[in-house]
């Protein structure tokens, strides 16, 4: 039975770079670090940026990053509410305050003119994050960091390849952080990178890294499964077939065992786990330096397939689509829309065969872990509220598109 369904996901995976993983199994070097540093130079070119280092994941690059960049403890961090709590979790971890700024509505992105508002003596940083993949204005936080004296760390997690003004996101600030894994648009199946532009920094990052020891063979064939899975799931007709009418019958107890097995527990972090301290493994850099050849390619698919469904679906009743920022390069890592009954949408969409998520990120103002932090950001809790991700990605054609369009707009009874 071949249902006409549409995954939420898709993985960006090819089966060559999985077969890649399988077929050195048994080779050792493949799980030892000898390739990183080839893959590390080739995604410094790739960004324009000075140096890269591999890391562990986001946060642990970000930790790596203030521990060099050598901040006091109590300095203060801008960074926006709607981001993913591990970031100002880690920060919070390191002695840090970090200092909760509004989103702009449909951008989801930093209010770059609160944040200014909010910049005392003890402010050091600003973290811009270019949340689903669209740039921050990168010429407003570097005039506003130039004036202030902030150090700038971007936060690429969700925009590796995005351009601002012509030049990709990750190459403005002092530091860039990345995570590539399984689910993102690039990916090395687990780990991150940071890019830095002071070779001072960078080295005494190198060095800190030093102790880290590759990521085990078990971790990296485990993802390598996962991966595989992912893509067999997310198969048209196998995801129509099994998948697609299990999301409905789950739905009817309200469950989304897809977001509940993803999500990662929101808690705060009491100390760094042994498993942060893995290095990226050679086959890993295989992967990624294959990713980096096709990056723009599925890229330049997702910017068409956002930009389709923002124009097509603008001016729909109770839908806020996102906007795009003049000079920015949206690569839709995401594409997230806000509606007031957001359960309402995302069933009938469902039963409609268009699957949906609510995402994890967090108004991380309103979580009780920060609540010493606390701040009112109405823009980021109402959008964590109403929002939800309908599918983007890089192989879906203008009928699917056309469908999802006609789908959303039947549902919220404006055909
Ligand atoms: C915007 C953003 N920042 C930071 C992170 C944290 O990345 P990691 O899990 O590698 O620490 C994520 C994770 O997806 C993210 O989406």
């Amino acid at each position: 039975m071949l249902i006409r369904a549409i995954p939420r996901f898709k993985p960006s995976l090819s089966c060559d770079e999985l077969f890649t993983v399988f077929r050195q199994t048994f080779n050792d070097t493949a799980f030892s670090d000898l390739r990183v540093s080839y893959f590390e130079t080739e995604f410094a070119k790739f960004i324009g940026a000075s140096s890269a280092i591999a890391v562990p994941s986001a946060r642990m690059g970000l930790s790596l990053a203030l521990s060099a960049l050598g901040l006091e403890k109590g300095a203060e961090i801008l960074l926006p509410s709607l981001t993913f709590f591990s970031i100002p979790a880690m920060i919070a971890y390191m002695g840090f305050v970090p200092v909760f700024i509004d989103i702009e509505p449909t951008t989801y992105l930093l209010d770059l003119d609160q944040a200014e508002r909010r910049i005392t003596p003890k402010t050091r940083a600003i973290i811009p994050t270019h949340l689903y993949g669209q740039p921050v204005n990168m010429d407003h936080v570097l005039d506003i960091a130039d004036r202030h004296g902030l150090i700038v760390i971007e936060d690429c997690a969700q925009s590796c390849g995005a351009r601002f003004k012509g030049k990709r996101t990750g190459s403005f600030g002092d530091i860039g952080y990345f995570t590539f894994g399984p689910t993102k648009p690039f990916t090395t199946l687990g780990g991150g990178m940071i890019t830095c532009k002071d070779p001072k920094v960078a080295e005494k990052i190198r060095a800190a890294m030093h102790d880290f020891t590759p990521l085990g063979r078990v971790d990296v064939l485990k993802a390598a499964v996962k991966g595989a899975a992912m893509k067999m799931a997310t198969n048209r007709s196998l995801f129509g077939s099994f998948l697609w009418p299990a999301l409905r019958v789950f739905r009817v107890f309200g469950k989304d065992p897809i977001e509940e097995s993803f999500r990662e527990p929101v808690k705060p972090i009491t100390g760094i786990p042994a498993h942060y301290f893995r290095r990226l493994t050679s086959v890993q850099s295989d992967v990624g330096a294959s990713q980096l050849q096709r990056i723009d390619r599925l890229s330049a698919i997702r910017h068409r397939n956002g930009k389709y469904l923002a124009e097509r679906l603008l001016g729909t009743h109770d839908l806020i689509v996102p906007t795009v920022n003049e000079d920015a390069e949206h690569i839709f890592t995401s594409f997230v829309v806000q509606t007031s009954d957001r359960q309402y949408l995302s069933r009938e969409l469902l039963r409609m065969g268009v699957d949906t998520a609510t995402g994890y990120m967090s108004a991380c103002s309103d979580l009780e872990m920060f609540r010493d932090y606390r701040t009112e950001c109405p823009n980021a809790s109402l959008a964590i509220a109403n929002m939800l991700h309908l599918p983007v990605y890089h192989t879906l054609g203008i009928k699917e598109l056309e469908y999802i369009v006609s789908s959303v707009k039947k549902a919220l009874d404006v055909t």
